[in-house]
């Protein structure tokens, strides 16, 4: 068995990358998947998320603590991959943690939450610097972005959702929208899937879930387009100069 590895990785705090993990392997477990949850962050949120379950409901998917492997986190990435389908990694929140930049060496795909607002939408940046930064080590790593805590009322989420065609990484359906529910399931130290499993929220994370291994079967490495990217962005850059 060798693992699919999927790291969640963003700079920014909050944007909910630990909700993301978490729903996510729940989705993969009752899916029939065999699921590990590293928590690469020092805060330790899917640690304690965990850790919250009540007496004899455990989360459904194993929950290991990595941080302090730091930059050697890939090479305990490879040997924890012969026991597993599935390993999600939640990272830190931090430009320069060496966590993130470990895991995506070893990583089938890396998501990228952001939430919808120009902000995020700069911060992103440096995000994707470092994915195609990995990418030139680790060529069958693919990428998407992901829409995160979605509040479909905002009129500025919809122009950064266009604005994201000029991104390079792709998006991926369905995001995820702001539900107090997701709240709760930590609070719980659940999932939604088992929590909520008729939700739409259950549902959103299901199919999200099913998406993420769609992509990383079928799509383009990101090596492969990361020239393209650039190489537009200036165009664009020199006509508005
Ligand atoms: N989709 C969502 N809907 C509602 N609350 C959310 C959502 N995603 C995250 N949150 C909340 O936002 C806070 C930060 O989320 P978290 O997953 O810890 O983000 P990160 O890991 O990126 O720092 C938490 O209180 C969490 O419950
Ligand atoms: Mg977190």
């Amino acid at each position: 068995m060798t693992a699919t590895i999927i790291s969640v990785v963003q700079q920014k705090g909050g944007v909910g990358k630990s909700t993301i993990c978490m729903n996510v392997a729940g989705a993969y477990v009752e899916a029939g998947y065999k699921v590990l949850v590293v928590d690469a962050d020092p805060q330790g949120s899917a640690l304690s998320w965990a850790a919250a379950a009540p007496e004899g409901t455990p989360f459904p998917a194993h929950v290991s603590g990595l941080a302090q492997m730091g930059t050697k986190l890939h090479t305990e990435l490879r040997r924890q991959a012969e026991d597993y389908d599935i390993i999600l990694v939640d990272t830190p929140p931090h430009a320069d943690a060496p966590q993130p930049r470990s895991a995506l060496k070893m990583s089938d795909f890396a998501l990228l939450p952001m939430q919808c607002t120009p902000i995020d939408l700069n911060s992103s940046y440096a995000e994707r610097a470092l994915v195609f930064e990995i990418a030139e080590v680790n060529e069958d790593l693919k990428a998407r972005v992901l829409f995160s805590r979605v509040d479909k009322r905002l009129v500025i989420g919809r122009e950064v959702a266009k604005a994201m065609r000029d991104f390079g990484i792709p998006t991926i359906e369905p995001g995820v929208r702001q539900r107090k529910s997701l709240q709760e399931a930590y609070a719980f130290g659940t999932c939604i899937t088992s929590m909520e499993p008729k939700s739409q929220e259950a549902q959103d994370f299901r199919n999200l879930a099913e998406n993420i291994l769609k992509h990383i079967a079928e799509d383009e490495p990101v090596i492969e387009y990361i020239d393209r990217v650039l190489a537009a962005e200036q165009e664009a850059s020199q006509g508005v100069a």
